[in-house]
């Protein structure tokens, strides 16, 4: 199975939101990874729901939320009812992982967990046969354009043998500096879903970008 590719709409131009995200739905990329932070959990401040419904109008795509928020299971109902197919929380984030991670199922959405660079991978070993992915953070969550953090590709082959010995059918995500060389080697790990935001689209050809990265 080729890579998954969900470019980061955290990088894109917001005054152009309709026709960044047209570029992607026009893409081979697979998601649209979208970042909402709270500043508080993260020390920066994104976007909220009405602007993920103004991108979903136009979305022909996944739509791969990745929630930077304290409290994010107050907020389950809010982020589907906005067109999220994937709903993604922070392990750290969250006092009772598994009821959220229930309540993000029974609305009919894929769950996945994120973890902060720090968080070792063994947190997710009562819960990985309950979540459809697994986000490694490979940098500090709050930014685009941060520098890859190579630990990350041990934490993929570490998440990569968890799923394998208890049978799950997880899949692997990675967030953070990845680009065509951090991607391989993240692939070659064991992941199966990369995001990429400053490294789209900064480029000068964003399509073209997206392809080689799905070439992985
Ligand atoms: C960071 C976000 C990322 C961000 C990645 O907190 O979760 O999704 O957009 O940006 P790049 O690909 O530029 O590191
Ligand atoms: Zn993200």
């Amino acid at each position: 199975m080729s890579v998954i590719i969900s470019p980061s709409l955290l990088s894109c131009d917001f005054a152009n939101i309709q026709r960044d995200v047209e570029m992607l739905n026009n893409s081979s990329c697979d998601w649209l990874h979208i970042d909402v932070m709270d500043g508080v959990f993260v020390p920066n401040i994104s976007f909220g729901l009405p602007v993920i419904e103004a991108m979903n109008r136009h979305a022909k795509k996944t739509m791969d939320v990745h929630l930077m928020i304290q409290n994010p299971g107050d907020y389950i109902d809010a982020f589907h009812k906005v067109g999220a197919d994937i709903l993604t929380v922070h392990y750290e984030a969250c006092t009772h992982l598994h009821r959220t991670i229930q309540q993000i199922k029974e609305k009919g959405m894929k769950a996945g967990v994120a973890l902060n660079p720090h968080t070792p991978v063994d947190v997710l070993k009562e819960i990985i046969l309950d979540i459809d992915l697994v986000l490694i953070m490979s940098v500090n969550p709050g930014f685009g354009g941060q520098k890859f953090i190579q630990n990350a590709l041990q934490k993929v082959k570490r998440t990569a043998e968890l799923i394998k010995s208890s049978g799950s059918s997880a899949i692997i995500e990675v967030d953070g500096g990845v680009n065509l060389e951090t991607g391989a080697a993240l692939v070659q790990h064991g992941a199966h879903a990369l995001v990429a935001g400053s490294f789209v689209f900064n480029s000068e050809n964003p399509t073209q970008t997206i392809a080689d990265l799905k070439q992985l």
